[in-house]
């Protein structure tokens, strides 16, 4: 037995496993209750009381470098299994991340631009910060014009001359200002107006303006533009319709009506049951407005018009809740694709 227990310490120190199976045969080889070690002990109380110390000093040698294997090989197989993991399987599916996709306000917008442009209007912005002269005054708004009002009106504090502007219109002075006739040119933009927020309204919303002014531009020019932008935008066979309005900029004024492009004429939802849908406001600049910009108008005549995109958005896409593109859920904006590019 003395000379038995050198070789097997040989075999447990030099004994290496590449498989759990390998491992868990060693370990029932000598550490299971009818393995090896189990039975060397077994024997220790037949050998004699002399050598019995020492042959179980070596005994628990054997049996503790068995253990100190098992358990280093053991630590060692997992290592190995959990960096198999880690590797990389060149032949899975790449994961593509998700691409975003433009919000419908921007879709709409860039649309409006794209057909005007092609008529020859560039593009131009100004401030959303304003004074009352550019949204009011120099636009013939009379001093004590409801649209003046705290109710409508965004003012800064402590400054009352300065005000969030309320429609694009504002833009037209400063253009018009800067730069003489011709003009063609829109004005895309944020607008701002003291509103309780609803499904219909909100305090922040965009509009695009438009202005020509040149000599001899007349209402029917106005006419055949809009004309041109709803069949473009809303498909051809759209007709429209202008009813009498008034802005304080414009003599005369009107409203501009598309025939329903849901229902075509038949009466839906939409229009409610009027075959028709208000899509902006337009006019003829009044002298006085070109007058306040310097513009002789006597010469010039002009037109000008303005929409609100979130509302030809709303049309476009039957969205019936105008606060849905603002609180950008991406399941709300990932269904809108471009359809000019
Ligand atoms: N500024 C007007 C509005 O916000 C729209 C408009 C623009 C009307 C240009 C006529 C001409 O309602």
């Amino acid at each position: 037995m003395k000379d038995l227990i050198p070789k097997y310490l040989d075999e447990i120190k030099s004994f290496t496993a590449d498989s759990q199976e390998q491992l868990e045969n060693f370990r029932v080889k000598f550490l299971s209750k009818k393995g090896i070690i189990p039975g060397l002990f077994a024997v220790l109380k037949d050998i004699a009381p002399e050598d019995r110390k020492e042959m179980g000093v070596l005994l628990n040698e054997l049996k503790n470098s068995a253990l100190e294997k098992v358990n280093e090989l053991k630590s060692g197989l997992e290592e190995q299994a959990g960096k198999k993991i880690d590797v990389i399987d060149l032949t899975l599916p790449a994961n593509f991340s998700t691409l975003g996709s433009k919000h419908p306000l921007s879709i709409v917008r860039n649309d409006i631009i794209n057909i005007f442009s092609r008529i020859g209007f560039t593009v131009a912005e100004g401030p959303e910060i304003e004074d009352d002269w550019y949204n009011f005054s120099a636009l013939n708004f009379p001093e004590e014009h409801p649209a003046r009002d705290m109710q409508d009106t965004f003012f800064i504090e402590k400054k009352p001359d300065t005000v969030l502007r309320t429609h694009t219109s504002s833009v037209q002075i400063r253009v018009m200002e800067k730069q003489k006739p011709p003009i063609r040119a829109i004005f895309p933009g944020r607008v701002f107006r003291n509103e309780a927020i609803s499904a219909r309204a909100h305090c922040i919303f965009h509009q695009v303006e438009g202005l020509y002014i040149d000599e001899n531009v007349s209402f029917a020019d106005l006419k055949q533009t809009l004309y041109y932008f709803a069949t473009e935008f809303f498909g051809a066979g759209t007709q429209i319709r202008l009813r009498p309005s008034f802005f304080p900029f414009t003599e005369p004024s009107a409203e501009m009506d598309i025939s329903c492009f849901i229902c075509h004429g038949k009466g839906c939802k939409i229009c409610k049951k009027t075959g028709w849908v208000e899509i902006l406001g337009c006019g003829m600049v009044d002298p006085n407005v070109l007058e306040n910009c310097n513009i002789d108008s006597e010469k010039y005549t002009g037109f000008a018009f303005g929409m609100g995109i979130e509302r030809i958005a709303m049309l476009k896409y039957q969205i019936d809740d105008i606060r849905l593109f603002f609180e950008n859920d991406v399941r709300f904006l990932k269904q809108f694709e471009s359809t000019h590019s």
